[in-house]
């Protein structure tokens, strides 16, 4: 199932609004002959990759079941994509998962270089944040989503649970610490996408706090689904190599809590995301399918 197939019209204007900015953002014509070509080109071939776009999806349906302005989140939409891109580009590099397909094409350090790969990736990060400065208004809401950004990006949280998961693999430890290391390697983003929809919206405290709750629980479906079909997703389908997670010795749901387990925590959590938002009535039910899409998805 596709993402579109839940609900077409809105979700597929969304996207291409989502691609065109991404292409735009990412010309760099503004700097002149000073963006080497070749670092362009490895930027581009990274992002402009057929990927879900699911982070930038769920900041603008976030935006727009707050009754906030679509258009107007667009910019930070894209700069969330620009920090899962790069983590993605870094995620396969050889120090790190060591893998050489992504989106359903060579690994950035494959197609290219590893230097290459690197520095597309750093050049990405400031990307994402001045994008969000110069086109989110007003500037105190920019300044908010720059900083909830960050902070998700950052060393306690996205690149804090990709250093543990490094650490921990070929290790035994508690669940507790598993579903911690998920939590933000993946769930730190995943969360901060629903924070920027409500920010932009300018909706209340008790809403992003509800976003929030959303956001917590189904970044762990997500990453619990992700482990789930590395052991038995298509590769053709996820456009990412699969069985990798074992040789490897990380630390999964299905290699601490089994298969089955595994399946009732993702879907457990799903509806968990669901139940957060229940006082926002029917306005949620786009979010909700996002979360279903999450856990029944085989891309
Ligand atoms: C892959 O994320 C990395 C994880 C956090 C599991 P996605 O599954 O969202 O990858 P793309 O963006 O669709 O390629
Ligand atoms: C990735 O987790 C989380 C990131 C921050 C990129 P994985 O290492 O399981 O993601 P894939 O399976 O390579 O996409
Ligand atoms: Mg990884
Ligand atoms: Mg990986
Ligand atoms: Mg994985």
């Amino acid at each position: 199932m596709t993402i579109a197939a839940l609900f077409p019209s809105e979700i597929e204007s969304f996207r291409t609004q989502i691609d065109s900015r991404l292409d735009r953002y990412s010309q760099f014509t503004q700097y002149g002959l000073d963006c080497p070509s070749h670092l362009k080109a490895a930027i581009r071939y990274s992002l402009l990759a057929p990927g879900k776009r699911i982070r930038p999806l769920l900041v603008l349906t976030a935006a727009r079941v707050c009754g906030g302005d679509v258009q107007a989140a667009l910019p930070a939409s894209c700069a969330i994509e620009m920090i899962h891109t790069y983590s993605l580009i870094h995620d396969d590099l050889p120090a790190m998962d060591d893998d050489d397909m992504r989106r359903g094409r060579p690994s950035c350090h494959i197609e290219f270089d590893e230097a290459t790969a690197i520095l597309a990736g750093d050049a990405l990060i400031p990307l994402a944040f001045e994008v969000i400065g110069r086109e989110t208004r007003p500037a105190e809401v920019a300044t908010e989503c720059v900083v909830a950004l960050a902070k998700a990006a950052g060393a306690a949280r996205l690149v804090g649970g990709q250093a543990d998961d490094l650490a921990m693999q070929f290790t035994n430890p508690e669940l507790e610490t598993l579903e911690h290391i998920h939590g933000r390697k993946t769930g730190a983003l995943l969360t901060v996408a629903l924070e920027l929809g409500g920010l932009m919206a300018r909706t209340t405290p008790e809403t992003l706090t509800r976003l929030i709750n959303f956001g917590k629980h189904l970044g762990l479906a997500f990453q619990i689904t992700d482990d789930l079909l590395d052991l038995r997703g298509s590769q053709a389908k996820m456009g990412k190599r699969i069985g990798k997670d074992a040789e490897r010795g990380k630390l999964t749901y299905p290699s601490v809590l089994g298969v089955k387990q595994s399946e009732i925590r993702a879907r457990d959590n799903v509806d968990a995301a669901i139940a957060a938002l229940k006082p926002l009535g029917d306005a949620a039910r786009p979010l909700e399918s996002i979360a279903r899409f999450v856990v029944d998805r085989t891309q």
